[in-house]
């Protein structure tokens, strides 16, 4: 996240109903859940399995087999159980794992990943070229892709989410008389965006591969493609694209997906406000923040007109309406951000390619689902800010195995990423939901369609925020991450906390907790080949010592939780939940006070019942969730992956404070030294080299 960029402000306004008159409604639901677990449980069985056509295959090649996507086996084999004991909280400045596990440094921020760039410098004087060489900053959403199927040797794509400005400079950002310096910014934006590295394990130690073909950076400057409804049209024409094919740059890459075919998703989210508007702002500019002025989040703008600037490249961060047409000022520049974008790991030469079609706001990651020939696939994302929804993209085009296996991945993204339907969920009190088609057909407020009220298909995407509001959809408490349940296709949600649910905004079913501090995580399976789904709550954050209304999991010391956010299936059903628990940059939580941030894994399968999802997290099995791993100070846990044999777990640390230890590898060190902290992969192995968890 972010507690540095998250935008903290509420602009949703729609005021869509779920307020005080139906928190009683909630209320009573509760109840039902409390005392009738299997009345509950009854409901969703009936769905569990729906979507389990074990004669339709994934099909994805064992070339693109991270370990971490829906595989087509239908069910985790019976013997998968926890073979660690949950650890105790920590506050340790240093990474902890289980007794008998290893956990190692990789490709920190500033890692040079080919030979032109120098070395990272302690001292925060590396240049922008040497960024563009080298890590970025503040590790994120992240997947392994093997190579050949392997598990010591593959591609590792790592989102850098955002910036800490104090460790990238010397002494911090500079300001002259109201301007950034043009090197410093070119550091900044070259500090974001997405990494891909070949990554090799050597004598037990993964290190990066120099020099390797495969390594490549995106930055906030890289050219990419615009493709889908938006794409090419009136919205994105800009001095640097005429015809509004193109845009410079993914900003703000927080979480990611993964396709079947074997590419990588970054999702852009808290972009808008890197963008300012000191002149009229329209609405959908408003609906997603981009900034009123003065400036924009970075100052980016105010290198403009530095006798370097190329094509605009700072100036484009201003994107108040000055010229005469849209080619003559940089006022579309922002229609360029707030999407999924594919990259082919796999091609070094290939362009990344932002999906419009798939929505434009706040984007937290993105899980596809179950795939099953011969019906069309579906892919998650949660829009992470208060009262944001979550939406759902089905492609037009039916899934078809054979995809799996082309290597024109970015053309197999087309067929399926650039035609299809938008959706946005509202949840129902009695345990049903329903996806709304953000399509100019779907009746909204007052009578009239999205095509009255916003026209083309191109202008709701653009406001797709807006579009959502028109159709009412259910305002949650910031969806971050999805996930997909890889045998019975049920989609996990973490709704990372949100201390704006008060009294006069009231609750609703989907989020039933005022001021909600500790977060929780929904699921989900929709009816196969309709627009209707079943939902219950998987798990409610909380600290051990809060009272029944607020611990309503039943969670103890050993797996006390809040701020839910990066999230993950393995393959064997095994359900990762990492922590982004330093919310408004405070502890303003009790979970916080006990313990930094944490990753904990819980096996749904085995608190279900045998015709399909089984219970949710309750006092009776709340042992099942253990903390597996807790990370430095201050830092988050982001970003999870595994090598297909399930020998390697890779992680993210982000935003710590004085980790890691400068003269070793080892992630569990404490330093004895202050540091400049450094956001970093790191990679957890048992010792004995066997399989994780398990
Ligand atoms: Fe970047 Fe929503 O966390
Ligand atoms: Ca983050
Ligand atoms: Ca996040
Ligand atoms: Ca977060």
């Amino acid at each position: 996240m972010s507690k540095h960029i998250s935008d903290k402000t509420v602009r949703n306004h729609s005021q869509n109903k779920p307020f005080s008159e139906v928190l009683e409604i909630s209320l009573s639901r509760r109840a039902m859940m409390r005392g009738g677990l299997a009345a509950a449980l009854a409901t969703m069985s009936s769905f569990g399995l729906a979507g389990c056509d074990s004669s339709s295959t994934g099909g994805h090649t064992p070339a693109n087999d991270g370990g971490t996507t829906p595989n087509p086996d239908p069910e985790p084999p019976a013997s998968v159980k926890l073979g660690f004991e949950s650890l105790p909280t920590s506050m340790t400045d240093g990474c902890v794992v289980p007794q008998g596990y290893i956990a190692h440094v990789l490709a920190p921020w500033g890692t040079p990943i080919n030979d032109n760039a120098l070395p990272w410098d302690q001292n925060g004087n590396n240049s922008s070229n040497d960024l563009l060489n080298s890590m970025g900053m503040h590790h994120d959403g992240m997947h392994f892709f093997p190579l050949e199927g392997s598990s010591t040797e593959g591609l590792l794509a790592v989102n850098h989410e955002y910036i800490d400005e104090k460790a990238l400079h010397p002494k911090g950002p500079t300001v002259v008389n109201g301007k950034r310096p043009a090197e410093e910014v070119r550091k900044e934006i070259n500090a974001h965006g997405v990494a891909i590295i070949h990554i090799r394990r050597t004598n037990g130690r993964w290190d990066i591969v120099q020099n390797s073909r495969y390594n490549r950076r995106f930055t906030s400057a890289t050219a990419m493609k615009l493709a889908g409804p938006v794409g090419g049209t009136d919205w994105t024409k800009t001095p640097f694209s005429p015809n509004g094919t193109q845009v410079r740059g993914t900003n703000n890459n927080c979480g990611n997906g993964t396709t079947p075919w074997g590419t990588y998703i970054t999702a852009e989210e808290n972009w808008a406000a890197c963008f300012v508007n000191t002149g009229t702002r329209p609405a959908h500019q408003q609906r997603v923040g981009v900034s009123a002025g003065p400036t924009g989040r970075y100052l980016w703008e105010t290198a403009a007109q530095d006798p370097s600037e190329v094509l605009g490249e700072f100036t484009r961060f201003n994107v108040t309406e000055t010229g005469a047409s849209a080619t003559e000022d940089w006022r579309n520049e922002v229609n360029g951000f707030g999407y999924l974008v594919e990259i082919d790991p796999y091609d070094p030469s290939s362009i990344a390619t932002k999906r419009t079609s798939m929505g434009r706001f706040a984007h937290e990651g993105c899980a596809y689902s179950k795939p099953e020939a011969g019906i069309p696939l579906a892919f998650y994302s949660g829009d992470d800010s208060r009262f944001e929804y979550v939406y759902r993209f089905v492609s037009a085009a039916n899934w078809d195995p054979k995809d799996a296996e082309r290597t024109d991945r970015l053309a197999v993204g087309a067929k399926y990423l650039d035609k299809g339907t938008l959706y946005v969920a509202r949840f129902n009190e009695d345990g049903s939901g329903e996806w709304l088609a953000l399509t100019g057909s779907t009746a909204g407020k007052n009578g009239r369609t999205l095509a009255d009220e916003f026209g083309s298909l191109d202008a709701i995407l653009i406001n797709t925020r807006g579009a959502a509001d028109f159709v009412g959809a259910t305002p949650m408490d910031r969806p971050e991450w999805t996930a997909t349940h890889p045998s019975n296709g049920d989609i996990y949600l973490t709704l990372t906390n949100n201390t704006s649910r008060n009294a006069s905004t009231g609750t609703n079913a989907a989020n039933p907790r005022l001021n909600n501090v500790n977060g929780h995580i929904i699921r989900w399976h929709d009816e196969p080949g309709s627009n209707k789904f079943k939902w219950d709550i998987f798990v409610f954050g909380s600290d051990s010592g809060a009272d029944a209304d607020t611990n309503r999991s039943g969670l103890t010391d050993l797996n006390q939780l809040a701020s839910p956010d990066g999230l993950g299936f393995d393959s064997r059903g095994i359900l990762w939940i990492q922590t982004d628990n330093g919310i408004d940059g405070g502890r303003k939580n009790n979970v916080a006070r006990a313990t930094n941030d944490q990753m904990l894994a819980v096996i749904p399968g085995s608190l279900a019942d045998s015709s399909g999802t089984g219970p949710a997290i309750n006092a009776n099995n709340q042992a099942d969730l253990r903390r597996f791993f807790v990370g430095p100070n201050e830092a988050e846990i982001t970003g999870f992956s595994m090598t297909p044999d399930h020998t390697s777990l890779f992680l993210n640390i982000q935003h710590p404070v004085n980790w890691p230890a400068y003269d070793t590898h080892d992630a569990t060190v404490v330093s004895m030294n202050t540091v400049r902290p450094r956001s970093s992969t790191v990679v957890i192995q048992r010792a004995d080299g066997k399989p994780i968890a398990v």
